[in-house]
């Protein structure tokens, strides 16, 4: 199977030397990415800007911003043939400042506001925008209401499968080598598993994805 995913932060321009991000490290989407190659599949790799190298074997493509990510991955879902199923481990950020500074914006005496606007949402246009039929699996990374937050999103964004994340504890998530997750279908039905490293999970993951797609396709 041909696996499309999504890892990373974006990080959103405020002035040359300046931007808004998040604390993703990219560990868990590298980790999908390697555990779908080691199990034979082939990957396209949309990565933001993380300090990990490339799974050896992927097709890597290095993107800073939301819209960036927004446009490779509307690449790839429009390559010929398309990916067979699409997991979004990215912290895309969900706005950007509405204006770019050209020049270094200076201090001042006072308060400075900054504006910010929202930013394309990758896996919202997936089935519309993108016209992707696959395998669709999104994150959603929650410090409250986990499932009730997870299954919203599912339905929203049409996805197969959410893998939620709950990041308010502070055992797991974001910067760390374990997880623990709680997977969520659209039936409704939940599955946890529970806290093990990042590789591992992604192992589990990949081999549920690829049941779930041959699942789909019949
Ligand atoms: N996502 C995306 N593009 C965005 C925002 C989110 O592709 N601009 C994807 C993430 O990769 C993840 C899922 O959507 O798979 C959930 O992201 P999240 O930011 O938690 O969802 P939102 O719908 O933006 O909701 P909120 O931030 O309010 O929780």
């Amino acid at each position: 199977m041909h696996f499309l995913i999504t890892a990373g932060p974006t990080r959103e321009p405020l002035d040359p030397v300046r931007f808004l991000s998040n604390r993703s490290s990219g560990k868990m989407g590298y980790a999908l990415a390697a555990a779908a190659l080691g199990q034979g599949h082939a990957v396209t790799l949309i990565s933001g800007p993380v300090a990990l190298a490339a799974p050896e074997g992927a097709i890597v493509h290095r993107v800073e911003t939301a819209q960036q990510m927004w446009e490779a991955t509307r690449t790839a879902c429009l390559s010929q043939p398309p990916p067979e199923i699409s997991i979004h481990a990215a912290a895309v950020s969900d706005y950007r400042p509405a204006k770019f500074q050209s020049q270094k914006i200076k201090k001042g005496p006072g308060s400075l506001a900054i504006e910010l606007q929202p930013t394309p949402d990758v896996l919202g246009a997936m089935r519309g925008e993108f016209g992707f039929r696959g395998l669709l699996v999104g994150f959603a990374a929650e410090t409250e209401n986990l499932v009730v937050q997870a299954q919203e999103k599912l339905r929203r964004k049409e996805c197969d499968l959410v893998v939620a994340n709950d990041v308010g504890r502070d055992d797991i998530g974001f910067d760390g080598d374990d997880n623990a997750v709680t997977l969520c279908f659209p039936s409704g039905e939940t599955e946890d598993l529970p806290k093990q490293t990042k590789r591992a999970l992604a192992a589990d993951i990949i081999q549920r994805c690829v049941a779930l797609a041959r699942q789909k396709q019949h």
